[in-house]
């Protein structure tokens, strides 16, 4: 991924936890491979708290450092990454200081990033100030999730953000598309021909779609109160997993092939009747309980958090699609804080044969099954059933493993770090476009508004399981259970 752009990346939320975490160490990651970033390419952080580029540049070696290469950091690549790094120093609530910024930014070539690693209320005053001083022309803005609250929030910040930036320069970012993973989940979909005839209802009983967490809400007990499971993961990183997984094989992988047809699932999802939401979504809130064998406290104790809460830190969801490929087959996506694993896996459930001369056991449905796993270690696995060897003609369940690690032992690169090249490089693909993210919301909306209104406290699940017993209820009712409840 060569380029000799160049660019100025703007951060704002510059000594917040993301920048910490995830932004600046993906910066950092390209800048240490070399050939991805152009030389001429700069960051320039802006904070409030914060005096001067040394104290920045001291925050950075203090805070971001110890979140870069797990394998040690390369002490010279380091050295010349904060070289690129630049500082303003700006109140984002006076727009008068953005004139600072376009002090700094004029007679810099190439295209301008912003980056909003920001509260989402901060969005459009934000837009509205760089506007102000003209710097929405030649320029990307990034917009981190959750974008708004719901239906109606989440329009009126695209409408305003809308007014100032055209949609090409709007990248919405949702990390789990710039996972490896599940973009292999493309190339194994439409660069095989093995899956995509069976990749349909007359072959596919059902679908689950886990992203379970050990972690808790850590640091971010008040965001997190405020938001659920189902704002923060099911709106945005679920529903654009199940669309990857339905959708019909795009015309090329230009941006909006993709995305058009990712918006055509998520718009013939079934609308979600409020009178069947007890049958068809569970939500849960963790209990103290025991992670790895050492306690972990209840979610209601957690700092920021509401004593009596009624936020969900657990969803299990059936959704449907109507559309002819998938009809009648249920998706059921699940994702929680304080599971008892670390674990974001897609299963591909096939039907059993419609008839067997080899036994019981080749009628048994999830003979055939495809088990994606996205994270810790993504592997793809195939289970068969074949011939136990000796006398008579016993099946048992095999399986073809294909571990990526060992085909590909280099160039794995975080989500992040491929996110922000593609902005850098002007790449849409992977990003959220307005009406996807439309789509989802209101597909989301009638679980939201049903939970608020019923006013009753969420299902307790100690920490360090799988969550409440209504979650497996929910799969045993359709004859079938979640992964790890098999056997
Ligand atoms: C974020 C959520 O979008 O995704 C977090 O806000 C969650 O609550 C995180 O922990 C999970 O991402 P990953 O990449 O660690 O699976």
């Amino acid at each position: 991924m060569q380029t000799d752009s160049s660019f100025t990346f703007v951060l704002f939320g510059g000594t917040g936890d993301l920048s910490m975490r995830k932004i600046l160490p993906a910066l950092y990651e390209a800048h240490r491979a070399g050939g991805m970033l152009a030389d001429s390419g700069k960051i320039v952080a802006v904070a409030r708290h914060i005096a001067d580029r040394a104290a920045y540049i001291d925050w950075v070696n203090e805070h971001v450092k110890p979140h870069v290469s797990k394998n040690g950091v390369d002490e010279t690549a380091w050295a010349s990454f904060l070289d690129r790094i630049e500082f303003v120093k700006i109140d984002l609530g006076n727009p008068e200081d953005f004139t600072l910024l376009r002090d700094a930014l004029s007679g810099r070539p190439g295209i301008r990033v912003f980056y909003l690693a920001t509260g989402p209320s901060l969005f459009v005053p934000i837009c509205r100030a760089l506007a102000s001083v003209g710097l929405n022309e030649n320029s990307r803005i990034v917009l981190e999730k959750p974008l708004g609250y719901d239906l109606k929030s989440s329009n009126a910040i695209n409408d305003a953000v809308g007014e100032i930036f055209a949609e090409e320069q709007i990248y919405r970012i949702d990390h789990y598309l710039g996972k490896e993973p599940v973009q292999n989940l493309l190339a194994l979909r439409f660069g095989n021909v093995l899956f995509e005839p069976l990749w349909r209802r007359e072959w596919v009983e059902s679908i689950q779609i886990t992203i379970a967490e050990e972690l808790g809400v850590e640091a971010r007990g008040d965001f997190y109160d405020n938001t659920g499971a189902l704002r923060d993961m099911v709106q945005n990183h679920l529903l654009q997993l199940l669309s990857i997984v339905a959708m019909e094989p795009p015309h090329s992988m230009d941006s909006d092939s993709v995305r058009d047809e990712k918006l055509r699932v998520l718009r013939a999802l079934k609308p979600i009747d409020p009178r069947d939401i007890g049958k068809v979504a569970v939500r849960g809130q963790y209990h103290a309980g025991v992670i790895r064998g050492s306690a972990v406290p209840a979610y209601a104790t957690e700092p920021g958090v509401k004593q009596d809460s009624n936020t969900e830190t657990f969803v299990a969801v059936k959704v449907e699609i109507e559309n002819w490929r998938w009809a009648g087959v249920p998706f059921f996506l699940r994702t929680g804080k304080r599971l008892a694993d670390r674990v974001a896996e897609i299963v591909v459930n096939f039907r059993a044969v419609p008839h067997s001369a080899l036994g019981a056991s080749a009628l048994r449905g999830g003979a055939n099954r495809l088990v994606i796993r996205l994270q810790p270690n993504e592997t793809i696995r195939l289970y068969c059933l074949a011939k136990q060897p000796g006398e008579g003609m016993n099946l048992a369940s095999v399986h073809l493993d294909l571990a990526f690690d060992r085909f590909f032992r280099e160039g794995q690169m975080e989500a992040y770090q491929r996110l922000l090249l593609d902005v850098i490089n002007g790449r849409l693909a992977l990003f959220v476009r307005r009406d996807e993210q439309e789509a989802a919301w209101r597909w989301v909306e009638p679980i939201l508004n049903e939970w608020a209104a019923a006013n009753k406290p969420p299902k307790p699940y100690a920490a360090g399981t799988w969550g409440p017993a209504a979650a497996s209820a929910m799969l045993a009712q359709h004859g079938t259970c979640w992964l790890e409840e098999e056997n």
